[in-house]
């Protein structure tokens, strides 16, 4: 393949572009991960992640991809046969879903039409309707990654606590977490699943599952099978920083960075660049007179942004001729999505310039590709972010 010059364009919703810094510190001699060294550096991560899921409870971090995660959320919790209440919000809850149902649960899932996200009244109805408590767990995905939504955790915990149900609240953060609001423990979930390919800036490779102890307790008696994803043999190792398989030595080295940056920027701050970025987007879909996937404002994404083809036009077409002519990637309308939307990842190591580029390389590629649409997205967004730009200046001067 020819030689491509300038970075490439890595907008799909996750993994996302891994900063220097992270690449810098993964690319350091492996040390022994039973050394005096290496547990200090694991105590370090434990409580970093703490500050990340916004908790004082403990984080298990995994060698692994999201799913392990997942796995593990409901290994360590329930038995065969419990049944679970799921929301098909998309490509990723169903995926969960499916894996619930293999492990040999009894999934009841609500639908949705991949447009809106879990509804806290239909939730909690259906708990009313529980007396029994027959349902164990609520599982939700907090950012739906197929489809550009996001569900509002706390009000589905509201609607829990007003069924007086005792099912745990699992949510998916894998799309989420570092980049949208997450609060572990104020929002009263029990465990809480992540990964560390999207707003943690790292390559793919550990995911995670923040720990209630009402969800420790459950552990206490749940029946499914599990070994490698135990928590609390982790847990009890995690105490002097170790674990008891071999880490996977050098992401923590990045994931010990990537926390460094997040405290640097400031959580609030992380937030408040997504929603703006975001924000931009959503302004240049509207301005190319596209439509967005997601059909509640108050549930729209702010880590990426599903975008609806016009009748008779192909994204998958779209983002073949956008990765040749500008060499960037944007992500795949997913399942029943599949060259219907294509989907712009506007999360973790990004600027404002990025999300310009960024939107170039689509608006360009629309023209390109001789999609439908008004010209003038870039220049809706550049404004945008200039206002957001004067504002954050005259904060700096007031200050
Ligand atoms: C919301 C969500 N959940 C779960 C997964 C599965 O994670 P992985 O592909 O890392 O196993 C993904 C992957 O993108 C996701 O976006």
């Amino acid at each position: 393949m020819a030689f491509t010059s300038g970075r490439h364009f890595l907008q799909i919703p996750g993994p996302t572009n891994v900063p220097d810094r992270v690449l810098r510190a993964i690319d350091f001699p492996t040390m022994d991960h039973r050394g005096p060294e290496f547990g200090k550096l694991g105590l370090e991560i434990l409580d970093g992640l703490k500050f990340v899921f916004q908790t004082q409870q403990p984080v298990v971090i995994y060698p692994a991809s999201g799913t392990g995660a997942w796995e593990a959320a409901l290994v360590n919790t329930l038995s065969p046969g419990d049944k679970v209440l799921m929301t098909e919000t998309g490509h990723f809850a169903t995926l969960w879903q499916k894996m619930a149902a293999k492990l040999g649960l009894q999934v009841e899932l609500l639908a949705t039409d991949w447009r809106r996200g879990a509804d806290p009244v239909a939730i909690g109805a259906r708990l009313k309707e529980d007396k029994a408590h027959a349902i164990k767990a609520v599982c939700v995905v907090h950012n739906e990654t197929s489809t550009g939504v996001t569900s509002r955790i706390p009000l589905v915990r509201k609607a829990i606590d007003a069924a007086g149900h005792p099912a745990l609240f699992m949510v998916d953060t894998i799309s989420s977490l570092a980049s949208i609001d997450y609060r572990h423990d104020e929002w009263g979930v029990e465990v809480t699943v992540a990964g560390s390919q999207k707003g943690l800036m790292l390559p793919p490779g550990l995911s995670f599952n923040a720990v209630s102890e009402k969800a420790r307790k459950a552990g206490q008696t749940a029946k499914l099978a599990k070994s490698y994803w135990g928590w609390d043999e982790i847990i009890a190792a995690n105490k002097s920083g170790f674990f008891p398989y071999t880490p996977a030595t050098n992401l923590l080295y990045g994931l010990h960075e990537a926390i460094q940056m997040l405290r640097e920027e400031g959580l609030p701050q992380v937030f408040a660049r997504h929603a703006r970025h975001a924000e931009a987007t959503r302004r240049a879909v509207r301005a190319w007179g596209l439509e967005i996937l997601c059909a509640n404002p108050e549930e729209y994404s702010n880590t990426l942004t599903a975008v609806m083809m016009p009748a008779g036009h192909d994204a998958d077409a779209l983002r073949k001729i956008i990765l040749q002519a500008y060499d960037m990637s944007l992500g795949t309308g997913l399942s029943k999505l599949a060259g219907k939307v294509f989907r712009i990842g506007h999360l973790g190591d990004f600027n404002d310039l990025t999300l310009m580029g960024t939107l170039s390389g689509v608006e360009m590629g629309l023209a390109l590709a001789g999609v439908p649409h008004k010209k003038g997205g870039v220049q809706t967004a550049m404004e945008y972010m200039t206002e957001c730009a004067r504002g954050k200046s005259a904060e700096r001067v007031a200050a």
